[in-house]
């Protein structure tokens, strides 16, 4: 039995995760559930957006679901808060065109690697008396570390190369730092390809030439903006799904936030997260009920007879759910 710490969040965040439990009811894999709170909501009720109760069911899981949370004026992002307490350092964010899905290219299969602990989300903002300052924060220590990841994910997917993607023609020391640490790591692997491009080149070659990246890895900003350009490459966030890998936890999250331009009205498309919970199970060693799931998803996206209205169909949340739970049956 796995336990496992929800926090569905705001928004869709709370209709996406309560279709996914609903298809990991279905399964044949016992789970214990945490409940969690965090988010907008939460701070409304408790006066912080994420509570240190939160944390420590996360902390004590053997991975954690997590939704979306709505951004609270003035107070911190629970999900950066909560990634960086549980030492979750590997954002990765598979990005695939799937059949019937509106798709760039049909040839589209790569998987973005995003610093999760430092970079221009520190978090730490301030002003003197003329200019207000972010501060970007960059270590050797998780460049080398983000980069190991980024290697070690190339060679789990038999792939053959990283591109790392930073801006260290202005950003000289900070990311100077981030693209040596790279370099320094990739002589460890000397089988694997390497290459580097700006983040703005590289926004253009995400839409221009898709099908050549196999892994990419950028600092948190970037890693995230490319992101959701990426998403953009296969049909939109319905089909982004992240895990976010430590050490010694797991945390498993669509990329998208709490949309609350459709929050309900039961349309959100739940596959990101449900697809997270695929990434979950590969994660707790379930491979085989793993990609049963990646499969069923992908079925139902191809028959184009039950899609949400992202994907141009006009299915609700559960409707998608219980097609694809019928598939793992
Ligand atoms: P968003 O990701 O929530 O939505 C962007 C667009 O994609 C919207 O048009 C939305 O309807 C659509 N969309 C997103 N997920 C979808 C799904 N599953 N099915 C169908 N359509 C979907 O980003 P937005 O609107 O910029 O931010 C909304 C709120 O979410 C903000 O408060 C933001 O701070 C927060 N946010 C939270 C994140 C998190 O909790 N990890 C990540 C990104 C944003
Ligand atoms: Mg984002």
């Amino acid at each position: 039995m796995y336990n496992i710490a929800i926090i569905g969040g705001d928004g869709i965040g709370q209709e996406v995760m309560s279709a996914c439990e609903y298809l990991l009811d279905k399964i044949d894999i016992e789970f214990s559930f945490q409940y969690g709170e965090a988010g907008f909501d939460c701070y409304n009720k408790n006066g912080t957006t994420l509570p240190e109760k939160t944390i420590k069911i996360a902390n004590k899981s053997d991975a954690v679901l997590f939704g979306a949370s709505t951004s609270t004026p003035g107070e911190p992002s629970p999900i950066i808060n909560l990634r960086k307490a549980l030492n979750v350092y590997a954002n990765i964010r598979p990005i695939k065109s799937y059949k019937g899905a509106n798709c760039l290219r049909n040839d589209i299969d790569f998987v973005i690697v995003r610093e999760n602990t430092e970079g221009l989300y520190s978090q730490v903002e301030y002003h003197d008396e003329n200019k207000v300052i972010a501060e970007r924060h960059i270590t050797r220590s998780a460049s080398e570390r983000i980069s190991k990841a980024a290697f070690n994910l190339c060679i789990k997917r038999e792939e053959s190369k990283v591109t790392c993607v930073h801006k260290s023609n202005v950003l000289k020391k900070t990311d100077g730092v981030f693209k040596e640490s790279f370099y320094k790591v990739a002589e460890q692997y000397p089988q694997i390809k390497t290459e580097d491009y700006y983040v703005d080149a590289m926004a253009m070659y995400l839409i221009t030439q898709p099908q050549n990246f196999d892994v990419i890895v950028s600092s948190n900003l970037f890693g995230d903006i490319l992101s959701d350009e990426s998403a953009g490459l296969i049909g939109g966030l319905g089909l982004a799904p992240s895990g976010n890998i430590g050490d010694h936890n797991g945390l498993f999250e669509p990329v998208h936030g709490s949309a609350p331009d459709i929050a309900g009205k039961h349309i959100a498309n739940p596959c990101s997260m449900i697809l997270s919970a695929a990434m979950m199970l590969d994660y707790l060693g379930e491979w085989e009920i793993s990609n049963n799931i990646k499969d069923a998803v992908e079925k139902v996206i191809a028959d184009c007879k039950i899609k949400t209205p992202d994907l141009g169909g006009n299915s609700c949340t559960m409707d998608v759910t219980k097609a694809i739970s019928k598939e793992l049956i």
